[in-house]
């Protein structure tokens, strides 16, 4: 079988089933996913039955600390790194932070960063304010009418003073997919590590970081079904070479010098949850299990990138024929994300949405922290944009419910 099976898939999310959501149609998911039954259920059994203080010498604390290796082991084969270039932390946000606290320390007055007015101000603001120690920022900037970063023009921005590009797998806001792959072999043939927000992107199927070359993959395990964790992938050699943010006993372990918060536990532990979730999908639609989970990851991505394709084109088609609203990025279902901000022309966002509230349709009206890129795209940045985004788990009835409840609203 190789075509979802959506009520299989709804069937492993408990919020499908929650009376209170029934009559909801969801589609802010680009903001936080539901999450998948194995995370509930890994999460209260160790809140329940292993919540100590992990590794040590007795059998609660020895099976929570297995819990968390089993996490990191499993969630690292899905995304085909190595277990000790996974790293968790509270937040993406809070990872790129600590990441350019280690960056400012290694670089050199002079030195020359590049980032995008694309991104989430996650991965923007931490590294843009190494410019008070001496370093240069450029930032590579978007088409201002379609939202887009041509790799082209990365060219002139990079030096043999370039030290970092730091740029999104995609927006969130304008859903275009980069091309990782070419624009990080660029960067690295200026010497310069690339460090990619995956936050948008990874819901939608975990990405092969090794085929990505990225040096730095960050993402947010509550946006991919998963607990209110920060994931970030950091090339081996990178880590080592980075200077340690976490306490001076610890410099020479790679695992805790780039991760300076306390971990958090159980939803270390719980984020197994996702890989249970990943090999359910995988067993249910394919013969056997018998590959690595490098495979597996990649046929899940392709089972859920083909149902989101099948709902996003007939959504983008509607959206592209009307004359009030301005879709913000490509409307060509194959180069994006089903992550889709639009701008109504004739009326206040913040009314079109009190308008889709009435039609039950959860979704937001923001800037979603991708401040610098509505505004570079002559949107006033305050409300901001009505974004409606969906994933796999999302059906067609749905769509056809926001598209009647978007020509009523507008
Ligand atoms: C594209 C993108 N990057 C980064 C972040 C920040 O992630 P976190 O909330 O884990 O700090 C978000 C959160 O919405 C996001 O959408």
């Amino acid at each position: 079988m190789s075509q979802l099976d959506l009520a299989f898939v709804r069937s492993q999310f408990p919020a499908f089933a929650e009376p209170s959501l029934k009559d909801w149609a969801f589609f802010e998911n680009a903001g936080g996913s539901y999450a998948c039954a194995p995370v509930i259920e890994r999460l209260t059994r160790f809140y329940r039955e292993t919540k100590v203080q992990p590794y040590g010498p007795f059998p609660a604390s020895e099976r929570a600390g297995a819990e968390m290796d089993e996490a990191r082991r499993r969630l690292a084969g899905y995304l085909n790194v190595a277990e000790d270039e996974l790293h968790f932390g509270p937040s993406t946000t809070q990872n790129t932070y600590v990441l350019a606290q280690a960056f400012r320390e290694m670089l050199n007055e002079g030195d020359e960063i590049v980032v995008t007015n694309q991104d989430h101000e996650a991965n923007s603001g931490a590294w843009r304010r190494l410019a008070d120690s001496g370093t240069v920022v450029r930032e590579w900037q978007v088409d201002p009418e379609s939202g887009e970063l041509d790799p082209a023009a990365l060219d002139a921005l990079l030096s043999e003073k370039t030290r970092l590009v730091a740029f999104p797998h995609c927006s969130n806001i304008v859903g275009h997919v980069n091309p990782v792959a070419e624009i990080a072999a660029k960067a690295h043939a200026a010497g310069a590590v690339v460090a990619v927000d995956g936050v948008s992107y990874a819901p939608h199927g975990f990405p092969d970081v090794a085929a990505l070359d990225a040096d730095i993959y960050l993402f947010s395990l509550y946006k991919t079904y998963g607990p209110h964790q920060g994931l970030m992938t950091v090339k081996r050699d990178l880590a080592e070479r980075l200077p340690n943010q976490g306490h001076f006993f610890n410099a020479d372990k790679i695992l805790k010098k780039l991760t300076p918060a306390g971990p958090d536990h159980a939803q270390i532990a719980a984020s197994a949850g996702i890989a249970d979730y990943f090999d359910a999908l995988d067993a249910h639609h394919f013969d056997g299990n018998d590959t690595d989970e490098a495979e597996r990851g990649r046929r899940v991505h392709g089972l859920m990138e083909a149902q989101e394709k099948a709902l996003l084109a007939p959504l983008l088609d509607h959206l592209r024929q009307r004359n009030d609203i301005r879709v913000l990025g490509p409307t060509d279902a194959a180069v994006r994300a089903p992550t889709v901000a639009i701008h109504p022309k004739n009326k206040p966002a913040p009314e079109v949405i009190e308008s889709l509230r009435h039609h039950r349709i959860a979704a937001c009206v923001s800037n979603f922290y991708a401040y610098r890129l509505v505004q570079a795209m002559g949107i006033d940045p305050e409300p901001g944009v009505l974004r409606l985004s969906f994933v796999h788990y999302t059906s067609p009835e749905d769509i056809e419910r926001l598209i009647k409840a978007l020509d009523e609203a507008l």
